[in-house]
């Protein structure tokens, strides 16, 4: 009985112990093979070297690792700056090789399930939050904000992953933020496919286009066109939250530009979104609850009480997050200081 007593206790209190993950300032006046330097004071070499193995035993099955090494070694003069000089300089402070740095950062790309949502309270602020799920639980130990400085200064935010140079979740201090959520089932082998697309069409992976998106556009509506616009290696859904009501948007992409514009319209009763991974004309696969339970702890929230604390909330019920989730951001532009992560060690379940 007590034995019993302890051990549910010891669960219990494990399954709270989420943690906020470590901060490294990236410096973008540094050259691009020296600054992610700064990870090094956080993490390891020896356990980025290992972790990186597992993701990409996990990801890449052995023989395709052997037979894709050379075709992708032989592509990376083709990988654009400034990703090609990040990747280059990671390889080599992680004493790693660059095709495997570039194996893990398209290996990420096509497994990001996710759950997004933006919402606007009755005196017009805009919320946005996400939780990102991937099937690895190294990835909890990678995890990482991350400060983009421009001459000292923040120039935007994101969180991501200790090696990888795309981001899935970002922040344009006071103009907008965004986050990314895997559209359709993409297999892992399509990987290659997709680095290939990106190379030699110059079509820019999701999460490079997110990053260059923080660092450029002026404002959230500069932001959406991009996103909506710009050729992807891949379909990809792009929720979007601005400074003013009003401004927040899920953009539904193909590779080529929109197959659908999502706004909210507080006017109508639409004073949020959730995207999951199905388009939101369509019901989900009836197996998948995470937009329902979403929807149903919306309402029940009501616009007058949502906020940071309360849509971490939302954020924090199975099964929007699950076994699965790595982490969940919540974020406002309008107040880029309440940017905030945390990881879930052991992900969320009715266990
Ligand atoms: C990161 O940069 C910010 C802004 O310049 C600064 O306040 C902070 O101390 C820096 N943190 C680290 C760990 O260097
Ligand atoms: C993550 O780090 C913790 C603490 O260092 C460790 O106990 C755990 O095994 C690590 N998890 C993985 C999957 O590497
Ligand atoms: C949430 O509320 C909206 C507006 O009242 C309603 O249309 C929708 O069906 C509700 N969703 C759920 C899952 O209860």
């Amino acid at each position: 009985m007590v034995r019993a007593a302890v051990l549910l206790l010891g669960l219990v209190v494990s399954c709270r112990a989420e943690f906020a993950p470590p901060t490294v300032n990236i410096s973008l006046d540094e050259d691009p093979q020296v600054r992610w330097m700064p990870l090094l004071k956080v993490f390891d070499v020896d356990y980025l070297k290992k972790a990186a193995a597992d993701v990409i035993d996990t990801t890449v099955p052995k023989w395709v690792h052997q037979a894709v090494t050379p075709i992708v070694t032989s592509l990376e003069k083709y990988v654009p700056q400034p990703y090609a000089g990040e990747i280059r300089g990671m390889a080599s402070q992680m004493g790693g090789s660059v095709a495997d740095v570039i194996i893990l950062n398209f290996a990420y790309e096509i497994s990001a399930f996710c759950t997004s949502i933006v919402a606007q309270d009755t005196k017009g602020h805009v919320y946005h939050g996400r939780n990102l799920d991937y099937p690895h639980p190294v990835l909890r130990n990678l995890t990482i904000d991350v400060v983009f400085l421009k001459n000292g200064k923040v120039a935007y935010r994101g969180t991501s992953f200790a090696g990888y140079v795309g981001l899935w979740t970002g922040q344009s201090p006071n103009k907008f933020t965004v986050s990314g959520d895997q559209r359709g089932s993409e297999h892992w082998w399509n990987w290659w496919k997709n680095l290939v697309s990106a190379v030699l069409y110059r079509r820019s992976p999701v999460s490079w286009l997110v990053r260059e998106t923080l660092e450029e556009a002026e404002d959230f509506q500069d932001a959406v066109m991009r996103l909506s616009k710009i050729p992807i290696i891949t379909g990809v859904y792009y929720i979007v939250g601005g400074v003013k009501a009003g401004e927040g948007v899920v953009i539904t992409r193909d590779r080529p530009g929109p197959a659908d514009i999502w706004p909210l319209d507080p006017v109508n009763g639409g004073w949020y979104r959730v995207e999951t991974n199905f388009d939101h004309w369509l019901p989900p696969p009836t197996r998948d609850h995470r937009r329902e339970a979403a929807n149903i702890a919306l309402n029940a929230t009501g616009q007058d009480h949502i906020n940071v604390e309360t849509l971490y909330q939302v954020l924090s019920l199975f099964p929007v997050c699950n076994g699965i989730t790595v982490y969940t951001t919540i974020m406002s532009a309008a107040t880029p200081e309440k940017y905030s992560t945390l990881v879930r060690p052991q992900g969320c379940g009715p266990f």
